[in-house]
């Protein structure tokens, strides 16, 4: 692979970086914010809650924003949004001004979560897409795990406008890089700017393979298509299907309640001090940052569907392990330890299968055509589950006990499984344009 084609995969990804910090900073922030503004606790839970709002209208726009104005300048529009987000909420004067800046964050994170996976997939070769995409993952998780780290740092001093603040630099990388950047030459030939994509082509791919490349773009894009109602077509329709499942299942297997709400779990897991259990989360987050590593190199040797199904199995055993434990009577000593382990095993299973795949995934099944809206829909979706995951945790802890919300999060992982065996076809080292789910694409009626 070309150092070129390395560094502009970075780039892109730093969308992912930012997505992982601006949902992670939160959670230490949010102590002094509710101290500074004197929330009530309605507000401190909507304080928390009101960036995934933003993700779900960012995610819902940036289809047809990147279908519009290019992959590229829709990139450069999250880091611009990004950035006005960062300084407004570090300087809040008041809740109100906080709350926006935050949606305007969600904003942000809900066009790069879209956008950025997309462009990787679209730049890369066949042979490294799938490590290429799974770095935006790690980019994520890098995020996450910065976040804990300078909440850590900062607590002492309360700075939660310095958490909230330093978002700007990763910001204006991605502002100033992205434009240093070229525009996916699948987009340009979408456009029928034919000369710039070839030369982008040529220059990712060298000549000889960019002409295969190029052959096979120009036979897919001879399907034309009508926006959203390209959807009624029955293959175009299944494609959709199969994305938003894999993005709800993404997230009600229950990944971010271990994300979110890691130090309440350690808590009721006997984890020691409040300190304990903030310094294990960071253990989580960098289980979840390590094992992305593994997603990186295996997924274009070893495939899509066997790592999904390792991941998967993993995660099944971990979560049940939990459940278990959490359904003895003292939850100490030697089951402290185990939920303690079960908690990284499940995080790092779901770091090289489910985390990183699902992305790759998401960003290959779509025709060229209706790509930017397929993953725009779908991604709504993973934000969507995301929001009612997160919302409803302690509601579910409360109805169902911590045992039996594990227990529904291992069923899942077992329906996930099943989805996949039916409907997700491997992808490992196809052409984009070759890879269909549900029979060949027609024109829509
Ligand atoms: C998911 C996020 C999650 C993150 C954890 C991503 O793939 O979409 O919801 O917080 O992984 O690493």
């Amino acid at each position: 692979m070309k150092p070129y084609v390395l560094l502009v995969a970075s780039v892109a990804a730093l969308g992912g970086l930012l997505f992982g910090y601006d949902t992670g900073v939160i959670s230490g922030a949010i102590l002094f914010i509710t101290k500074d503004f004197a929330l009530d606790t309605r507000l401190q839970a909507f304080t928390i809650s009101v960036v995934l709002v933003g993700c779900v209208g960012g995610a819902a726009a940036a289809g047809w924003t990147a279908d519009t104005i290019g992959r590229r300048w829709t990139l450069f529009a999250a880091g611009m949004i990004f950035l006005l987000g960062a300084v407004a909420s570090s300087l809040a004067p008041n809740e109100t001004v906080l709350l926006i800046s935050r949606a305007v964050v969600g904003i942000g994170i809900g066009y790069s979560s879209v956008v950025a996976p997309l462009y990787i997939s679209e730049v890369a070769p066949a042979a490294v897409r799938g490590g290429l995409v799974s770095l935006y993952q790690f980019a994520i998780t890098v995020g996450i795990l910065a976040a804990y780290i300078i909440d850590f740092k900062l607590a002492a001093g309360g700075d939660w406008r310095w958490m909230l603040g330093l978002a700007v630099i990763p910001s204006l990388v991605l502002v100033f890089g992205m434009l240093a950047m070229p525009e996916s030459p699948r987009y340009l030939f979408k456009v029928g700017k034919d000369l710039l994509a070839r030369a982008g082509l040529a220059h990712i791919h060298g000549q000889a393979a960019a002409e295969a490349e190029e052959t096979s773009i120009l036979d897919a894009l001879s399907v034309k298509s009508a926006g959203l109602a390209a959807f009624k077509a029955p293959a175009m329709l299944y494609a959709l299907f199969v994305g938003v499942s894999l993005a709800v299942l993404q997230q009600v297997t229950g990944i971010n309640t271990v994300i979110y709400y890691g130090p309440q779990i350690f808590q009721l897991a006997g984890i020691g001090s409040a300190q304990d259990s903030i310094l294990a989360q960071t253990l989580v987050g960098t289980v979840n940052c390590v094992l992305t590593l593994v997603a990186i190199f295996f997924v274009d040797r070893i495939g899509r569907k066997p790592l999904l199904y390792t991941g998967l199995t993993g995660m099944l055993l971990a979560l049940a392990a939990l459940s278990y434990a959490f359904s003895q009577p003292h939850l100490s000593g030697i089951l402290s330890t185990i939920a303690l382990w079960s908690m990284m095993v499940y995080v790092g299973c779901f770091a090289f299968s489910l985390g990183p795949i699902v992305w790759i995934l998401i960003s290959e099944i779509f025709p060229l055509q209706v790509r930017g809206m397929g993953m725009s829909i779908s991604t709504l979706a993973n934000w969507v589950g995301n929001f009612l995951v997160s919302q409803f945790f302690l509601t579910m802890l409360h109805r169902l006990g911590t045992p039996g919300t594990f227990a529904t999060y291992a069923f899942m992982c077992i329906v996930t499984i099943f989805f996949i065996r039916a409907t997700v076809p491997e992808t490992k080292n196809e052409l984009l344009e070759k890879i269909r789910v549900g029979g060949p694409v027609k024109s829509a009626p």
